[in-house]
């Protein structure tokens, strides 16, 4: 009984993990969580006077540039004070795009 438990764990955190490798290809990637854990430390407080997401008129004047630029400067960063890749380094172009998105959506 005991080892037909921890069959049963290892198998959850199997699927587990590869619903989290899956998702990060599709529309059921967790922006919210990726921004919380690398994003908010500046963009959740205004740290080195990031733009604070929820500040409509910020990211309004922001988005005029075009998304294709937000997200080229969060690629890329901008002026020094915006890190490359927001410091997730780890992320996808298209997984930085996904939380730019989430961060406008969560400023209108
Ligand atoms: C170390 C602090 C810091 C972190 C971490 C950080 N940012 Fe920023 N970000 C900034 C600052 C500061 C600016 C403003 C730069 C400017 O306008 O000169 C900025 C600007 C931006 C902009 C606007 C770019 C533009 O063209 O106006 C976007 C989009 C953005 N960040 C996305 C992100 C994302 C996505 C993450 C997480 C993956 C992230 N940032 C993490 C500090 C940070």
């Amino acid at each position: 009984m005991r080892k037909l438990k921890s069959i049963c764990s290892v198998f959850s955190v199997m699927v587990t993990f590869s619903w989290t490798a899956f998702g990060a290809e599709s529309d059921s990637y967790d922006a919210g969580q990726a921004y919380q854990t690398t994003c908010f430390a500046c963009h959740g407080t205004g740290q080195a006077h990031a733009p604070l997401v929820g500040d409509i008129i910020e990211w309004e004047i922001r988005l005029d540039k075009g998304i294709d630029t937000l997200v080229q400067n969060t690629i890329n960063g901008l002026n020094g004070i915006m890190p490359a890749r927001g410091l997730c380094t780890d992320c996808s172009n298209d997984q930085l795009r996904a939380i730019v998105e989430y961060m406008l959506e969560q400023s209108k």
